[in-house]
């Protein structure tokens, strides 16, 4: 397996993933508007041509938003998520962000507890954050 930044040729791979992880998937314009955006850190995991999974965080200054991470189902459970997050965080920590912020679904007990092991901690709930009416809880990791 390869950790790698996006290229523009992952997107198609990476929409058809968002469509079979998420209720509300990015479209593909949304994800090649975030790909062209200056302020993005991109990356994915790969074999063999195969995009596994991918994650991207959006940065503001010395504030920075994980905007997604997802595996596709049959990889998930190997550590991929977590790789991709460390290689995320070390990025973010480069650019110097101080602050990496989440929000996850209250029902997402799989995403809480990645986050809560890669040293994320709940800050708030923020009530009907999604579409659907969840509830988003607000997850913070202070970078050193
Ligand atoms: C959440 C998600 C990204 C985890 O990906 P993954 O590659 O399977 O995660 P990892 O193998 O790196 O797991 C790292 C740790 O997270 C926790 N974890 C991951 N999946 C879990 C699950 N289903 N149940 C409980 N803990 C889980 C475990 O502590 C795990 O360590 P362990 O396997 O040694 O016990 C994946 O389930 C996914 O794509 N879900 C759908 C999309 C999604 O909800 N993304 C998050 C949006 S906020």
């Amino acid at each position: 397996m390869d950790l790698r930044k996006w290229a523009y040729e992952d997107i198609r791979q990476i929409a058809q993933l968002e469509k079979e992880c998420f209720s509300d998937p990015w479209s593909f314009s949304m994800l090649a508007d975030t790909f062209m955006n200056g302020n993005t850190v991109t990356v994915c995991a790969t074999e063999d041509g195969n995009v596994l999974g991918y994650g991207f965080v959006v940065v503001a200054g010395e504030d920075a938003d994980v905007a997604n991470v997802a595996v596709s189902p049959a990889q998930r459970r190997k550590g991929i998520a977590r790789k991709m997050l460390e290689s995320l965080v070390s990025k973010a920590g480069s650019l110097g962000v101080k602050r990496l912020y989440l929000e996850v679904r209250v029902s997402n007990a799989a995403a809480m507890a990645l986050y809560l092991k890669m040293g994320f901690v709940g800050r708030y709930v923020r009530p009907r954050y999604y579409g659907d009416g969840e509830d988003a809880l607000v997850m913070v990791k202070e970078l050193g």
